[in-house]
């Protein structure tokens, strides 16, 4: 509705792109996808769905739901030369590694029968990134623990299907507990898509050169991985285990206001959100019902992080600033809960936004007005000058 909001011409100036895919407002601590809050998408559809929507720009009927379904769960094998790329890395090597060098791989199988000018192409490189990430994501796992890869099932949900690759060994099949799944597709659904963050802006400027999209989507894993974005739900946890009890959470922010001290209170803070990020209120109930349903009830992260974030909002440097927690903020705990290592923790984070990463892409190339991207510079290098001899120097 564009009479929702008013373009002020200073943000037009700064404008990186138009969108119809999602809509945030940061001061009212609001996030849209397609139309839709983040809050109604996350307790009432699925990923799939949402995935369809963000593709499509239009919730799916029930037929459109079927075939959207049926195409992805039929992309979600590897292909077998690509699962050789796995034992070239060390088997310690950080996960998000494997994950850009293994997704980058996938333009060498399907560079040459991908024109990206045709909707129908467009479609199945959506469809086949959106399927193979968890597949990826999940090998990546097993090869850092030394167990065989488990192949997708095409019986099991999304979400389900992720679990089971993961945990599954050859000599037992892993039971999806369904509250569990139900708590792993609704995190997939708070990290789907969130406008033009720093990796969907890194893959919407890989794609307008023309890139294929495997090597766009690389692009935005290896921007997703920095501290400063993705990795913060890795870094999160390693924050509050080194915080480590409550009596010591006032050094901790005490070091986050001191600005001689590189100490950021992860999980805190945000370029869009001025308030609350919904997607992060959705997390902290999300997290007690997966505590709750693991029987976890004294879970020693959840309680720093709760006394952190209750100190934080009550103290004047982070009420000025304008600091609350995001996304990342209680995401690693109910990962953690889950069995998920912290090291796949940005891992997940990408198999999610793969989804709006592509819808993203797909928008961008769909655009019959889109040019290469070419970022300006404001110069504060040396005037002209000659050159001098070095033996003048
Ligand atoms: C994601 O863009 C997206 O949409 C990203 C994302 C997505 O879905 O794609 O939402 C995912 O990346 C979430 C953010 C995850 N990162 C973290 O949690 C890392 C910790 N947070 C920060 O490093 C920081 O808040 C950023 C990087 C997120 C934003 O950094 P900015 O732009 O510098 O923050 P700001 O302009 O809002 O900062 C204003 C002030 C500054 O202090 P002053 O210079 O005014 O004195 O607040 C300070 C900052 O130093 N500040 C913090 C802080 N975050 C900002 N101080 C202490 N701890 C923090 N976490």
């Amino acid at each position: 509705k564009t009479g929702y909001f008013t373009f002020d011409p200073g943000f037009m100036a700064t404008a990186s792109c138009e969108s119809k895919i999602t809509f945030i407002d940061g001061d009212k601590g609001e996030l849209l996808h397609r139309g839709y809050p983040i809050d109604q998408l996350a307790t009432q559809s699925n990923f799939l769905e949402v995935a369809y929507l963000l593709l499509n720009g239009e919730l799916p009927n029930k037929d459109e739901y079927a075939t959207f379904e049926r195409n992805i769960t039929r992309h979600t094998m590897l292909h077998e030369q690509l699962t050789k790329f796995f034992t070239g890395f060390r088997r310690d090597a950080h996960p998000m590694a494997v994950m850009v060098g293994v997704v980058g791989a996938m333009s060498a199988f399907y560079h040459d029968s991908t024109d990206i000018n045709d909707p129908a192409h467009r479609m199945i490189a959506s469809h086949r990134l959106i399927a193979k990430v968890p597949t990826i994501a999940a090998m990546a796992y097993k090869y850092s623990v030394g167990q065989p890869f488990v192949y997708p099932r095409n019986d099991l949900g999304y979400a389900e299907n992720f679990l089971h690759m993961m945990f599954s060994v050859p000599c037992e099949t892993y039971e999806v507990n369904p509250v569990l799944a139900k708590a792993m597709d609704r995190i997939l659904i708070l990290h789907a898509d969130h406008e033009q963050n720093a990796s969907t802006s890194t893959v919407r400027l890989a794609g307008s050169s023309g890139a294929n999209p495997f090597a766009c989507i690389a692009a935005g894993i290896a921007c997703l991985w920095g501290p400063a974005h993705g990795g913060a739900n890795e870094a999160v946890i390693k924050m509050l285990e080194e915080i480590g009890s409550a009596d010591r959470i006032g050094e901790f922010v005490k070091r986050a206001k001191d600005k001689d001290d590189p100490f950021r209170l992860m999980g805190f803070g945000h370029r869009v959100y001025k308030n609350f990020d919904p997607r992060a209120t959705i997390m902290r109930q999300t997290c007690h019902e997966v505590l709750g349903e693991l029987g976890i009830k004294d879970e020693p992260l959840l309680d720093i992080a709760m006394k952190l974030e209750k100190i934080a909002l009550e103290d004047e440097y982070f009420v000025e600033r304008k600091l609350y927690p995001n996304v990342d903020f209680y995401s690693g705990i109910i990962l953690r809960a889950m069995g998920i290592p912290t090291s796949l923790f940005t891992v997940l984070f990408a198999v999610a936004r793969t989804v709006g990463w592509v819808a993203q892409w797909k928008e961008m190339i769909e655009d019959p007005t889109q040019k290469i991207g070419r970022p300006r510079q404001l110069y504060t290098g040396a005037a002209a000058r000659d050159y001098v001899a070095i033996n003048a120097r």
